[in-house]
């Protein structure tokens, strides 16, 4: 090792400055010397952007159990979420948010002062009766009131941040990790962080699709970092596409706006959900809502004929609007110039939430294969793990649940195990390696262009990956995105600077999406079934018989191994998925 690097011990290092992130910090750091580690600076993590709420069946509003909460977690995850993580998040949920209200969380109010509850998708009374009222939200910015308590109590706590620190290495040796590998942004610098335990918290990779509501930084490093290391991913196949992206933009229009009464209407004025979903029609689990928008389109019912339908709100009270969905209300206003309150909103589907992710236990330990081995010192939380509540189709308001529920768990794991974990110097190969990747990338000589083959991943994902799936668009998808890794090897960097070089790190993301791109399409063609986000045109319907059980795969050298995991079930047998 030549060069200047920076060494840091730490006993607990977290990466992402999300909720999940935030959480698990604030609970070790009652114990343990802490740094998050951020790709941006922390409260412009992607969890600012969660809208509509985070459910908890506390009964404000209307009758409610945690225990209908885990039937409709569980049936809208078509079976396929383990129901001992779904029945601890959902117990733990009450808790959750009256210990989120207590750090400080603005949430909305009813007109008595409780915390104030609207209508989600999927979430209903007496098992699936009717909606039920159990989002609780801070109008529709939830996602950012509860980023910005948590960061304060961190802050309160001296929880150390690493701002715009981008994770380029999780070191693992013999089942052990060691610590993370990072480039500080700003100045190019190495930085190595020496740990006991580290928690990968670091969201989403919905960049791998062309149209999706996340950020520019979803690009899921750490789940593509930790299959090259040889870990697997669980049920990658599941990928779920929010109903309302905001046409052309794929921006979110929150579910909550649906909560508050809003209605999905196509060219013929029809509310056509009462067709797909006649119980609770535009409140269906978001698989269907997309599914059915899409059908719409596709019988040429799109308005105007066009490849997108009407979210209405034209008949809820302007003051509801001001008060409650004051952020999608904006939106319209600056990228579409339409008032909601006066006009009907273009929507289509944009991809939202990875279901799948870094396989954990209940306490966010991470999983070394399907047996259950889990790797020591390594923690996962929040959209980047699969614990899996969330099975093979999310209800909304549950992945803000989940990040606090399932961050403070890993927290508390760690507490547990920390006296059988050792901090040990990461060793000078595994830095030499990780530099002279940068190297190389700055030193490339090729002629491919990092847009030209991000936007055509993209795209195929998109087309032939995305909500309708068919062995043979997977298989032309797969095909595409083996070339369009070729290619990835030989791109050449314009800058070839250290400071803030912002090409550097996209040549870097992009290695990663194509292996998650790869990791997505090759999942979805093992599963010859349709369940949830994941619907095979060429296998229309759910087979309990083959596919109750989740999919692990694993990449050794160039090829990809798939090993499989049955499901939890305790109290709810599969059932048939009417709503
Ligand atoms: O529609 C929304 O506000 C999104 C919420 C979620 O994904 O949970």
């Amino acid at each position: 090792m030549k060069k200047d690097f920076f060494r840091h011990s730490f006993d607990t290092v977290i990466i992402g400055s999300g909720l999940a992130g935030l959480r698990a910090a604030l609970e070790a750091s009652e114990f343990s010397k802490v740094a998050v580690l951020a790709k941006m600076y922390p409260t412009r993590c992607h969890s600012t952007a969660a809208q509509g709420g985070i459910a908890a069946a506390l009964g404000n509003e209307e009758p409610d159990s945690p225990e209908w909460h885990y039937y409709d977690t569980t049936k809208g995850s078509d079976f396929l979420g383990d129901q001992d993580a779904i029945e601890v998040m959902c117990e733990d949920a009450i808790r959750t948010v009256v210990e989120l209200e207590h750090m400080g969380v603005p949430f909305s109010r009813t007109q008595e002062g409780k915390i104030a509850q609207r209508r989600f998708g999927g979430h209903t009374m007496e098992f699936g009766r009717a909606p039920v009222r159990r989002a609780c939200y801070s109008a529709d910015r939830t996602g950012h009131a509860i980023v910005f308590a948590l960061y304060e109590q961190c802050q309160l706590r001296n929880v150390h941040f690493f701002p715009e620190f981008h994770v380029l290495d999780i070191v693992i040796e013999d089942g052990i990790c060691r610590g993370v590998i990072a480039l500080e942004i700003a100045t190019g610098r190495i930085h190595i962080f020496s740990s006991k335990a580290v928690v990968v918290a670091s969201g989403g990779y919905g960049r791998v699709f062309k149209t999706t509501s996340n950020a520019h930084a979803s690009t899921g490093d750490c789940l593509s970092i930790l299959l090259d290391r040889g870990l697997p991913l669980e049920d990658m196949e599941f990928f779920q596409f929010h109903p309302t992206g905001l046409y052309g933009l794929g921006i979110l229009i929150t579910e909550g706006a649906r909560g508050e009464g809003g209605i999905l209407i196509n060219n013929k004025g029809e509310r056509f959900m009462e067709r797909y979903a006649p119980t609770i029609k535009d409140l269906a689990p978001r698989d269907m809502v997309s599914r059915a928008i899409l059908s719409e389109v596709k019988a040429g019912r799109g308005i105007n004929g066009r490849d997108y339908v009407h979210l209405d709100l034209t008949h809820i009270p302007r003051k509801i609007i001001e008060e409650r969905l004051p952020e999608i209300s904006t939106f319209c206003k600056i990228y579409l110039g339409i008032d909601p309150s006066e006009k009907p909103i273009p929507v289509l589907p944009t991809a939202h939430y990875a279901m799948g992710g870094i396989p954990t236990d209940i306490d966010g330990r991470v999983l070394m294969d399907e047996t259950g081995r889990t790797v020591v010192g390594l923690y996962a939380a929040g959209e980047c793990a699969c614990v899996s509540v969330h099975g093979a189709n999310r209800l909304g308001c549950n992945s803000l649940l989940d990040t606090v529920v399932f961050g403070r768990r890993a927290g508390k794991a760690i507490k547990k195990d920390i006296k059988n974990l050792s901090l040990e110097d990461i060793k000078d190969e595994e830095i030499d390696r990780t530099d002279s990747i940068l190297e190389s990338l700055l030193n490339s000589k090729g002629s491919e262009k990092i847009g030209d083959i991000r936007e055509r991943m993209q795209e195929v994902m998109m087309d032939d990956c995305s909500v309708f799936r068919h062995e043979d668009t997977i298989r032309q998808a797969i095909d595409e995105l083996e070339k369009l890794s070729l290619r990835a090897e030989s791109i050449s960097l314009k800058d070839r600077t250290r400071r803030f070089n912002t090409e550097l790190l996209e040549a870097v993301e992009l290695r990663h999406l194509l292996n998650l791109a790869q990791a997505v399409a090759r999942s979805a063609l093992q599963r010859r079934e349709s369940r949830g986000a994941h619907y095979r045109e060429d296998y229309p319907k759910r087979d309990d018989q083959s596919w109750m059980k989740h999919t692990f795969v694993f990449k050794r050298e160039n090829d990809w191994k798939f090993t499989y995991k049955p499901v939890v079930i305790k109290r709810f047998q599969p059932e048939e998925r009417r709503y």
